[in-house]
Order: C-alpha cells, then structure tokens, then sequence
C-alpha cells in the first residue's frame, strides 16, 4: 500500500469516527429527556453565563444543549448540590476523566488514577501544610522584593507570567526537591502544565478548528501532548532526572527514617511505593512519574489564574488594597520589608482573614458556568425528566456562588470583607462551587489558598498597583475557571 492510500484510509477514518462520535453523541435515548435546548456559538462562548441562565428559566431546571458537538445536560442551581454529591448516579471519576480527556489514563490504572491523585494530595500535601508555607513563602518574598526594586509606573507588569514563574519554582522545590531548581527546568515545568491544560482542553474553547472538529480535535491534541511533549520532551530531560533522584533516595534514604518535614513529594512516593526490600519496580517508577506530572499540573494551573483573578480585583479597588496592606502590617511588624527571605509563618497565613475574605470573593464573583462536571452512570430522574445513562452534567456554578439564598440580598455585588470572621476560602458549601463539593472537592484547596495569600502578602506589602486601562479583558468567558483574563499593572512603591 502506498503512503498517499495509507493516508487517505486514515483521514477518511478520522472524519467517520468523528461523524459517527457527533450522531450518537447528540442523540438522548429516552422519551423523558429533558429539553433540548439551542444556543448559538455566540451565546455559549461571548456571553454563556446569561444564555444558559436565560435557557434554564425558560425551559425549565434541567436541560440538554448541544456544545462541540455533543449533547450536554445542564443543571438549574437547585439540583446542583444534589448532583455533585450524588455520586452513584452522577460519577465524578467517569464525568472528569471524560472532560480532561484523560480516560484513557484512568482505564489503564483499573480506574484508580483520580483515587491514588486525590489520596496523594491529601496525605502528602495538604497534611503537610505549614512545612509547605515555610519552604516556599521565602520564593514569593525573592520574587516581590525583586519587582519592587524594578517597579515603576512606565513599566507595566505582565501579571500572569510573574504569577506562573513564582509558583512554578514553588512547585519545583515542594515536588521534585531544591536540586531540581534551575532555568531550564522551571521552562520545563510550565510547559508541562500548558501542556497538560491544552490535552484537558482548556484552550479549545479559542480554537475555532476544535470547536468545529472536537473529535479530530481530541485525538490529534492527545498524540501531540503525550507522545512529544509528555513522553519526548519532558520524558527525555526531567524525567530521566526524576529516574535518577528515585534511584539516589533508594540508595541513601533510610528505610526506617521517621518522615521528614521538608522532604519532597517525589521523595514521599518513592518511600511509599518501594517494596519492603527496598527495591522500585520499572512499573512504580512509571507510575510515580505520572502522579508527579498530575500533582503539577494540579498545583500550577488553576492556582496560578485565580491569582491573577484576585489580584486584578485588588487593583481595581485601592480601598481593599489598604484594608489588606493594614492586615500585612499588623501581623508581620511594621519592619515587614526586613523579613524578606525568612519566610512567612503558617499562623500569619492561617489568621490573614482580611485578604482570605477577598480571595473567596474574587472566585465566587468570577463567573465560572461549566467548572464541575459529573457523568450519569445509569438513567436518571431528576426535575420532572430522566437524564440518559452516559451524559455529562453540568451545574452553572455561578448560579449557586451568586444565589441570595447563600450569600443574602446583596449575593450579586462584589464585597471584599463579605466573609471576614465568616467562611473561610478553603471551604466549599452549596453556595461556594469554585472548589466543588463533597467526596471529591478539590484536595489542594488549602494549599492553593495559602500560595495565592502569599502572593498578595508580599506583592502588597511595599507595592500598590492599578490596572493600565482601568480594565482587563476576558479572555474566554466560558472558561474563566481555568483561563486567566489578560491585562497590565502600574505598580507603584508604598511611601
Ligand atoms: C485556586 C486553585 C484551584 C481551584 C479553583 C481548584 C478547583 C478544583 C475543582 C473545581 C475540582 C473538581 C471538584 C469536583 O468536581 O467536585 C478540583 C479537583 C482537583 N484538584 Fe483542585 N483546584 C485548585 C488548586 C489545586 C491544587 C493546588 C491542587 C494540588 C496541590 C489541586 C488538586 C486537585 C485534584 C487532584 C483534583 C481532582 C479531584 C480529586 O482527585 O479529588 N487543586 N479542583
């Protein structure tokens, strides 16, 4: 066969699957499905909250609409808690592992990727909290200290990529270790993330090719991010690096050591996975190696857009700034700007109630719509009509984040001291989705509210800022979630 048929039969092939994927998955096989509702792509992508809020008043709690190709069941807030929570019916493994394009992973683990991820960052993460905050506070501190020496009004701050080098390092020295900080992998580490953010679809919604191909597209985006990025280019620099630290904390790590504070995650998986000889299979290794990739991925993307959300709220409000500039001031001393380098004691991160308060508002306000997904794992009732086996549904978080029934009267103005002595910003509730709820809210919570207060604590401690234009633009507002709206900051120095 020549190459030309070869490529024909597998084009031709490509565009069957993808219209095969497109009939049945735009089909609900039920008489009592809910409404099948049609938005434009104008509606869905330059203004999604307004349309899917304007289709659920008027057709009813639950509904079908049709995004990318395939049929999607959107769910009114009053059945969002009840979804999300429910997971006999409503699966969040099968539901997330679909969205971010990852099933392939989670059927090759036996089903037990998102458990062992969720499991790993609550142990060897969230646990270990305080130990976190000490180590990495003295990087957010470097890194102020350094912008403060170049601030200027002239010069505007690329705000998304000052947030993303910061936790990047961050990641690498909590992840890997202080060996594995250098230049070159700090790149390596943010490109994985975008990497992983582009396989998990987090850019398609700008793509006009995925928005009219989303099979094609899918499976062109997972043979490019994991065959050359994941297994060439990242297996081929960090991962041989990472080959080469397990097998070094093998050597000399004391099998019987009472668990160090400030060890890295890598070295607290190599001490789990190893057998009681000692030894690492080539299967843990592997494995060890995914878990690491998905730990970064987790810790730097979502992480590093809320910061850019909060502080972009911060800049476009002075008063909020003072309030939080006060709160810096109280707690760390008035000589806060010599404590530079020695970190930020987890209490003063823990008690920071002004600047936690505007976090929770800055993400409840946000505008998430399509943030949490789960998939029905059998026909279900709900609402008057019965959701299909196999469908995913989706609750508008932002219907329940700016529901008068949580957040009072005032639930859709924008309050910076609403939840000061209140809720703290880790915690999920009917009312706050942002982190979702129950069983699978996100595990990293804690921590990912601790490094976005240590970015504010030390880029507000000698710094105001605004926002050049008096604005910012939103990028895609139908993934405000995990794309970060695009703008500069004036900074200038404190008198
Ligand atoms: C502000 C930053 C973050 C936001 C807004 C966020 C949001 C979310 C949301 C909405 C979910 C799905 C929950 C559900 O469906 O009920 C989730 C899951 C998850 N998040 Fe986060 N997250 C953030 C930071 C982090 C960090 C820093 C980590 C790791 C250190 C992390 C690790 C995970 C993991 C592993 C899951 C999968 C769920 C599980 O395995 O239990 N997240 N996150």
């Amino acid at each position: 066969m020549s190459a030309a048929s070869a490529f024909g039969i597998i084009t031709f092939s490509i565009i069957g699957v993808c219209i095969w994927m497109r009939i049945t998955g735009s089909k609900l096989n039920h008489p009592d499905h809910p409404p099948v509702v049609t938005l434009s792509d104008h509606d869905l992508f330059e203004r999604p909250l307004e349309s899917y809020t304007r289709a659920l008043e008027q057709n009813g709690p639950v509904i079908a609409v049709k995004r990318k190709g395939l049929m999607e069941i959107i769910i009114a807030e009053k059945f969002a808690a009840q979804v999300i929570t429910d997971d006999a019916n409503f699966s969040f493994e099968q539901g997330t592992a679909k969205i971010l394009n990852i099933q392939f992973v989670q059927r090759m683990s036996g089903g037990m990727f998102l458990k062992k991820v969720d499991n790993m960052i609550n142990e060897l993460v969230t646990r270990r909290l305080d130990s976190l905050i000490s180590q990495i506070s003295p990087i957010f501190q470097r890194k102020a200290s350094e912008l403060e020496n170049s601030a200027s009004p002239e010069m505007p701050l690329d705000l998304h990529k000052y947030a993303k080098d910061g936790l990047a390092e961050a990641t690498l020295l909590a992840v890997f270790g202080r060996g594995f900080i250098s230049n070159s992998n700090l790149e390596i580490i943010i490109q994985t993330a975008e990497a992983i953010a582009e396989l998990t679809g987090m850019y398609q919604n700008q793509s006009m090719f995925a928005r009219s191909f989303p099979s094609a597209w899918r499976m062109a985006t997972f043979v490019k991010i994991m065959l050359v990025r994941i297994l060439f280019q990242f297996g081929t620099t960090m991962g041989l690096a990472i080959w080469s630290e397990m097998s070094r904390v093998l050597e000399h790590d004391n099998l019987n050591v009472v668990e160090k504070e400030d060890v890295s995650l890598l070295v607290l998986l190599v001490r789990r996975y190893r057998s009681r000889d000692g030894a690492l299979s080539i299967s843990s290794r592997l494995w060890i190696i995914a878990l690491l990739i998905s730990a970064v991925f987790a810790s730097v993307h979502q992480t590093v857009t809320v910061m850019v959300w909060a502080l972009f709220e911060l800049a476009l409000r002075p008063d909020s700034q003072d309030l939080i500039h006060k709160e810096i001031i109280s707690m760390m001393g008035k000589d806060a700007s010599n404590s530079k380098g020695l970190g930020i004691h987890p209490q003063v991160i823990r008690d920071a109630n002004v600047t936690d308060s505007f976090i929770r508002e800055a993400m409840r306000m946000k505008g998430d719509t399509l943030g949490l997904v789960r998939r029905t794992t059998k026909d279900v009732p709900l609402g008057g009509v019965v959701i299909p086996k196999g469908y995913p549904v989706f609750p508008i978080v932002s219907l329940s984040n700016r529901s008068p029934t949580y957040s009072g009267e005032s639930a859709n103005e924008f309050d910076g001291l609403r939840w000061v002595d209140n809720k703290p910003a880790a915690m999920s509730g009917p009312g706050f989705l942002t982190f979702g709820l129950g069983r699978w809210a996100c595990p990293g919570r804690f921590l990912a509210i601790a490094e976005i207060k240590m970015l504010i604590f030390t880029f507000l401690m000698n710094i105001k800022v605004e926002v050049v234009g008096n604005s910012y633009t939103v990028i895609d507002k139908l993934n405000v979630t995990s794309v970060p709206p695009k703008g500069y900051l004036k900074l200038r120095r404190r008198d």
